[in-house]
C-alpha cells in the first residue's frame, strides 16, 4: 500500500482489504508486534517446532565452512533478525566482520538485540534498521570499509512468500549485494504432513496464541471488536501448493466492526493468516539460479529436515533473467 500514509492507516487499509476478499486474509507481517515477536520466540523453543533447533545445529556444525566461503571484513545484512541468535554463530565464525545491518519490523526486539550485539562485538559496526524487509529498503551508510556484501536470511521466512514473490525477493537480494555479493539462506524442506502440521499447531497452544494475537492487535490498534474466543487456530498441509496454511477458523458466528467497517463471520469460515511453503533442495537451487544466484554449497541435518544454502551472484548477470 501507499508508503506516504502513517503506519496505522496502512495497517487499517491492509486489514480492511484482506477481510473484504472472498477468502478472508490478513497480512502475516502484522503478526510481529512486540507481543507477537515474544510469542514467536516461544514457538522457536517448542518441541514440535523443529526448524529453529535444526537450523541452529546446522550453524553450530558448519559455520566455519560458511565463514570460509564468505571471507573477511564483510557487510552483513539480515532480514527479519529478531534476537539474532543464529547470526551470533555466524559472526563468531567470520573473520573480523565489519558491518552488521539487522532489519526487523519489531522496534523493541531490534533495539534490544542491537544493544546486546554491540556489547558483545566491540569491533562490529551495528546499524539496526526498523523496517518491513519485504518493502523497499534504504540501507544505512557504514563507516567501515568492507570487502563484499552478504545477505543472511535464516529461518524459514523465504517460505512465507508465494513462489513467484520468493523468486522476486531473491532477485532483490542480488541487487542489494551487487556483483561480488553472496546470500546465505535457510529453507525448510518437505516432509511428512503430520510433522509439518504439528510444527504449526503445538499441544500447548503457543502457536494458536501467536496467530490469535493478530486479532487482539486489530482490536487494540484499530478499534476492532473481534471476539478472540470465536476463532480457533488451524494448520493445514496443502499438498497441491506445497505449503502449510495457517487459518483462524470461526467457531461461533459473529459480526465484527473495525473503525466503522463491518464484517460477518459464519461458522467454519476462516481467515487465512500465513503460508509456509516447503522446498526440495534442487527446486530451491534452481529458483535461485533463475535470478542469477549460483549455488556454491549447502548444508543439511542428518534427518534432512532443513537446509542452509550458500549462493554467490553469478558473473553472467545479476538477476538479469528476473521476471
Ligand atoms: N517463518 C515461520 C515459519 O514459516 C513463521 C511461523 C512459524 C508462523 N509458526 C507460525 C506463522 C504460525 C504463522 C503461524 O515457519
Amino acid at each position: 500500500m501507499s508508503d506516504s500514509l502513517p503506519a496505522r492507516d496502512v495497517f487499517l487499509v491492509d486489514v480492511l482489504e484482506g477481510l473484504r476478499a472472498p477468502q478472508k486474509t490478513l497480512p502475516c507481517k502484522y503478526l510481529y508486534d512486540a507481543r507477537g515477536s515474544e510469542l514467536f520466540e516461544d514457538i522457536c523453543e517448542l518441541d514440535e517446532y523443529y526448524p529453529t533447533r535444526t537450523e541452529l545445529a546446522i550453524m553450530e556444525s558448519h559455520a566455519p565452512e560458511m565463514a570460509r566461503w564468505i571471507g573477511g571484513d564483510v557487510f552483513l545484512i539480515e532480514y527479519g533478525s529478531g534476537t539474532s541468535r543464529k547470526t551470533r554463530l555466524l559472526l563468531d565464525a567470520l573473520e573480523h566482520p565489519a558491518v552488521y545491518v539487522p532489519i526487523d519490523i519489531s522496534a523493541e526486539t531490534l533495539a534490544r538485540s542491537a544493544d546486546v550485539l554491540r556489547k558483545h562485538y566491540r569491533d562490529l559496526e551495528v546499524l539496526p534498521l526498523c523496517a518491513d524487509f519485504s518493502g523497499p529498503l534504504a540501507l544505512p551508510q557504514a563507516h567501515r570499509k568492507t570487502a563484499r556484501r552478504i545477505v543472511y536470511f535464516p529461518g524459514s521466512s523465504i517460505g512465507n512468500f508465494p513462489p513467484a514473490d520468493a523468486s522476486a525477493f531473491l532477485a532483490r537480494m542480488v541487487e542489494q549485494v551487487g556483483p561480488s555479493g553472496a546470500v546465505l539462506i535457510g529453507a525448510d524442506l518437505k516432509k511428512a504432513p503430520a510433522l509439518l502440521e504439528r510444527a504449526y499447531d503445538d499441544a500447548v497452544g503457543v502457536t494458536a496464541a501467536f496467530n490469535r494475537n493478530l486479532l487482539r492487535r486489530i482490536n487494540r490498534e484499530l478499534g476492532g471488536n473481534f471476539p478472540e474466543r470465536n476463532f480457533r487456530h488451524e494448520a493445514r498441509w496443502n499438498a497441491d501448493e506445497g505449503r502449510v496454511e495457517m487459518h483462524l477458523v470461526c467457531v461461533e458466528a459473529c459480526r465484527v466492526e473495525i473503525s466503522g467497517a463491518a464484517f460477518g463471520f459464519e461458522v467454519g469460515e476462516s481467515i487465512h493468516t500465513e503460508n509456509s511453503y516447503k522446498y526440495e533442495i534442487e527446486g530451491f537451487e534452481s529458483m535461485a539460479a533463475e535470478v542469477g544466484l549460483e549455488a556454491r554449497d549447502r548444508w543439511s541435518d542428518p534427518a534432512g529436515l532443513f537446509s542452509v544454502h550458500y549462493f554467490e551472484v553469478s558473473a553472467t548477470g545479476t538477476g538479469s533473467r528476473r521476471a
